[in-house]
């Protein structure tokens, strides 16, 4: 049974105050907290287990060296991925993106070639895509969202031509929280001969992740969202699609033999992982992952659904908040505006009564645009928050609107 008191006990910095406040973290869509196991395994690896990885033959190197691959198999559970050579590690999903955008695309896409991007992606799902458009002359095709924030999956898939090579979308918006139907874009694509690039950076925090079932070729995640260290993070990329990649960067680690002459590549996935890694954020990662799946991913899911129509519901009530996205079964991921007050203003008189939210465009500049707005205020709500943090979020709110309004 999901216990949200008992989950909070398990997150030490939520016990804290913040400006005379209790804490109400409402930003884990930037940042998820840590539980104390993933904290307890980060100490360990120092303090008992540390040394690098895939190097040494000594009792340090090899204790390390298991325990970091070890969590490839974690992720590939996590992720449900065929195989665990399919899981790459990287410092986090835009690592993951760029990546592939250079190792894949750069390979494979000739200049007139076009990218099916949606209006609701993050910068880190736009700006790799943006590379190939300045260097190679690939063409970006863009899926605008309806008012509600929701996208319509045939629209993705009329936007796929002859000349796509690759649909690139994220699977929950992290402005709007809006979810997408990854899983009939992907099919669609995939029978056309299309790659496909799942931004998994909010969705595989919120509910659980079958990338087979997806059947995506490309899955990036991000550790710090998912309760472990930041600077962790990994991509699951099909075998099929290893196959057509260059390797990413170059250094220790990723080759077979290097001579004067000449370099031989290491097997996927080391192929793809240059220079000794982020060890101990790894382990950490793995930690939070296998956390995760006691919870349970459907638990988790079916928790935050509620807190999400009681926070919908509270919202909508301020007559005078404008929230952006509202589309059904959208996430826990709440972005608004105030007439008369800037984010960053709200933002201030919230963090005063300890409620933390993010204000800016959230990495998000073309959906801004989008929705006609600059900037908003987001409240990104996880696992651990409660009914009554909503209500804090609601109070705090109010007083922004005496104060502004
Ligand atoms: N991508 C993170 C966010 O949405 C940083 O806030």
């Amino acid at each position: 049974m999901f216990d949200v008191n008992a989950i909070r006990a398990d997150f030490p910095i939520l016990s804290r105050q913040v400006n005379g406040q209790p804490l109400t973290y409402l930003d884990s869509g930037a940042s998820a907290q840590k539980p104390q196991v993933v904290i307890d395994a980060i100490t360990k690896a120092y303090s008992e287990e540390y040394a690098n990885v895939h190097r040494g033959l000594h009792y340090l190197s090899n204790l390390a060296t298991d325990k970091y691959e070890n969590v490839r198999q974690v992720v590939a559970k996590f992720l449900n991925a065929g195989h665990e050579d399919e899981i790459v590690f990287t410092s986090g999903t835009t690592e993951g993106i760029n990546l592939v955008a250079y190792s894949w695309a750069m390979e494979n896409l000739q200049p007139g070639d076009e990218i099916v991007l949606s209006v609701l992606e993050h910068h880190a799902n736009i700006v790799p895509w943006n590379f190939l458009r300045e260097r190679q002359g690939v063409v970006l095709k863009w899926v605008d969202c309806a008012a509600d924030g929701s996208l319509d999956p045939q629209a993705v898939i009329d936007a796929m031509g002859p000349k796509t090579k690759l649909v690139a979308v994220t699977q929950m918006s992290n402005v709007t929280g809006t979810r997408v139907d990854v899983k009939t874009i992907c099919h669609a694509a995939r029978e056309k001969g299309i790659a496909t690039l799942i931004d998994g950076s909010q969705g595989a925090v919120h509910g659980p992740v079958d990338v087979q079932d997806i059947g995506c070729d490309f899955y990036p995640i991000t550790g710090h969202k998912l309760y472990g260290p930041s600077g962790s993070g990994a991509i699951y990329i099909r075998a099929e699609r290893q196959a057509e990649m260059r390797p990413f960067m170059g250094g220790g680690d990723m080759i077979d033999t290097v001579t004067k002459d000449a370099v031989t590549y290491a097997k996927p996935p080391l192929k793809f992982e240059a220079g000794t890694p982020g060890i101990v954020q790894t382990i950490g990662m793995g930690v939070a992952l296998d956390y995760l799946m006691q919870i349970g991913m459907e638990n988790v899911a079916a928790y935050e659904a509620k807190l999400a129509a009681y926070a919908s519901e509270k919202l909508q009530n301020l007559n005078w908040l404008n929230v952006q996205g509202t589309a059904p079964g959208k996430g826990a991921i709440f972005s608004f505006t105030m007439e008369g007050a800037h984010p960053h203003d709200i933002s201030t008189v919230l963090d005063k009564k300890g409620v933390a939210v993010r204000a800016g465009s959230h990495c998000a500049m073309p959906l801004m645009q989008h929705l006609g707005v600059t900037a908003t205020c987001r409240a990104s709500f996880a696992m651990y928050n409660t009914t009554e943090e909503v209500d804090r979020l609601v109070e705090a709110l109010e007083l922004c609107r005496e104060f502004f309004g």
